[in-house]
């Protein structure tokens, strides 16, 4: 699960690019870039832990994929609000997609991390 702590880590050092990013007023091209950024590297880890989930044959994966897919739908969102000029709605959906994950990582991954590790050693994912 080093990967999966791993990935947690780069999303927070994302979110917290963003964060700063709106805070300085940075540039609408630099915030658009670092949603995109944030938005395309939650999408690889969303898919790593699927993967993993899957290969453990993990009971719960459909409802944890649904939970991803919602999370996926307002990250689209906030990628959508990029660009509109609204750093106010921009900074209001980061707040709540980063308490979002806070609950998410301490809750469902906990959950998952724990059947995942009892199931499979440490392997390499398989990249597509
Ligand atoms: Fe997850």
């Amino acid at each position: 699960m080093d990967l999966v702590d791993e990935e947690h880590r780069g999303l927070f050092a994302r979110f917290e690019a963003l964060a700063k990013g709106i805070h300085e007023k940075a540039a609408e091209s630099d915030l658009e870039e670092l949603v995109r950024f944030l938005s395309e590297y939650a999408s690889t880890h969303f898919e790593d832990e699927e993967k993993l989930m899957w290969m453990a044959g993990y009971p719960r994966l459909p409802e944890h994929r649904l939970i991803h897919e919602e999370m996926r739908l307002h990250i689209a969102r906030m990628v959508g609000a990029t660009g509109a000029g609204s750093d106010d709605v921009l900074s209001r959906a980061l707040d709540f997609l980063t308490m979002w994950l806070i609950e998410h990582i301490h809750t469902e991954d906990q959950a998952m991390a724990r059947y995942v590790k009892s199931q499979l050693q440490e392997q390499p994912l398989p990249r597509d």
